[in-house]
């Protein structure tokens, strides 16, 4: 008998069926067990009766550990008050009986946790938001599709940084000297878009960022979007519909993730266009009326993009910031640069960074001396500017941030399934 999965048990109403899975939880009372089975697809209980069981399934049973993986054959019912379906077992058999297992029902701290990350995706709330995390990759795409983007994968070995030299990890690259891991893949793409228009990539980036905060990894997934003719407005108007379709479909396909995750998804409905703009001026005046000691011409921290989220219950675009603290590629409007911050509510912090692009070559590589960056890396780069140059602009979201908003969860070491961070590479 083929298997089946537990999210077609309602289908299978008092037929018999073959489940496979992992036994989350169970309890024994008398002659009677409960196990609580995951399959992948989700949750159920199957009921082992004593008396309609041969001796060999209930020897199973009272063997029975958690974390153990099995096969059950049964018959399909439903809860007698619940809106949930559960199987009267006739067998079961083990693929393998589980030793003690680690994560107890007992609290752990996040150390613990992640040091058996490997155990830890198989927890009720780690399964919901990667779950949430393929919804929001599909809708990704799905938005991007549909509005008329290719995607173009970027490299990740590169000879030059994109966003600063700081935060680079460097390697050495045979007889070429030193390559980099890519910090975005923007600058590829921007070549793309003379060839096809709109692209995107959506891949792994990586940082060396010494930031120990809730919101830094040092390997993260970034999807980058960049458009031919459009202008930094334009580029606005685009992040905010494409935030809204994620959330949009978030509802639509997770109700039992958001459930589990307890997201009030009161804020999530909230996510519509169009969102907040305030430049970066008013953004700073707001933040020094809020209690923050923020000074002009200086980035917003953790703490202030926090603080001013106060004022807001939906996202807000933070826009044209000065130049000297945004990257050299950004187009400039005297000292402002043409760009945007994305800040979601709740704490959850920057979610996407943008801008229009410089597209003068004279600019670009005044930009590129003065900065000191290594031109020759840069010449290609420099050459899009001398053959049908056009107006441009791209942004880049960061997908663990975003999931993170979209789960209610605070630290996005939790939203991928094996965080890199600064003090940890191990699972
Ligand atoms: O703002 P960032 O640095 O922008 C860029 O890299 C541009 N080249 C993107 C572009 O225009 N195509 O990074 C984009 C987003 C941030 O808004 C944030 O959500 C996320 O990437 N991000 C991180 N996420 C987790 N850990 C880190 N260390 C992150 N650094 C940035
Ligand atoms: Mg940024």
């Amino acid at each position: 008998m083929e298997q089946t999965y537990i999210k077609d048990l309602k289908a299978n109403l008092d037929k018999e069926v073959v489940l496979k899975g992992w036994v989350y939880n169970f309890r024994s009372s008398g002659k009677i067990g409960f196990i609580q089975l995951r399959d992948g697809s989700g949750f159920a209980q199957c009921i082992v009766s004593q008396t309609s069981v041969d001796e060999q399934t209930w020897k199973v049973m009272e063997e029975m550990t958690i974390e153990s993986s099995v096969e059950i054959i049964g018959t399909v019912s439903k809860h007698p008050k619940l809106d949930e379906y559960e199987v009267q077992v006739k067998t079961l058999k083990f693929f393998q009986r589980a030793e003690e297992y680690p994560i107890g029902k007992k609290e752990h701290g996040p150390d613990f946790l992640l040091e058996n990350r490997h155990l830890w995706l198989r927890a009720p709330k780690q399964w919901a938001i990667q779950r949430v995390r393929n919804t929001v990759i599909n809708a990704i795409y799905e938005f991007l599709n549909n509005d008329g983007f290719i995607k173009i994968d970027s490299p990740i070995l590169t000879p030059a940084a994109c966003e600063g030299t700081t935060e680079l990890f460097e390697m050495k690259y045979f007889d070429e000297g030193k390559a980099y891991l890519s910090q975005s893949g923007q600058l590829y793409i921007e070549a793309a878009i003379s060839s096809f228009g709109k692209v995107f990539d959506f891949g792994p980036v990586f940082r060396a960022e010494k930031s120990k905060t809730k919101r830094h990894l040092t390997e993260f997934w970034m999807m980058d979007a960049e458009m031919a003719f459009y202008d930094h407005v334009k580029s606005l108007e685009l992040q905010e519909n494409l935030i809204a379709h994620v959330a949009k479909k978030v509802l639509e396909i997770n109700q039992k993730e958001l459930d589990i995750l307890e997201r009030d998804k009161t804020v999530l409905e909230k996510i519509k266009a169009p969102f907040n703009r305030l430049t970066y001026a008013e953004a700073i005046k707001m933040l020094q009326e809020l209690g923050s000691d923020i000074k002009d011409g200086e980035d917003l921290g953790n703490d202030d993009e926090t603080l001013i989220m106060q004022k807001f219950d939906k996202p807000l675009f933070i826009e044209k910031w000065p130049a000297e603290i945004k990257a050299f590629y950004m187009k400039r409007d005297g000292d402002l640069a043409l760009c945007d911050d994305m800040i979601a509510p709740e704490g959850h912090g920057e979610v996407i960074g943008g801008s229009q692009r410089e597209d003068s070559f004279e600019i670009m590589h005044k930009r590129i001396v003065d900065d000191k960056l290594p031109e020759e890396a840069f010449t290609w780069y420099l050459e899009l500017r001398k053959f049908g140059s056009v107006p441009h602009s791209g942004f880049g979201v960061g997908l663990e941030r975003l999931v993170g908003w979209m789960c209610g969860v605070q630290h996005v070491r939790e939203t991928i399934p094996f965080p890199r961070m600064i003090n940890r590479i191990y699972p």
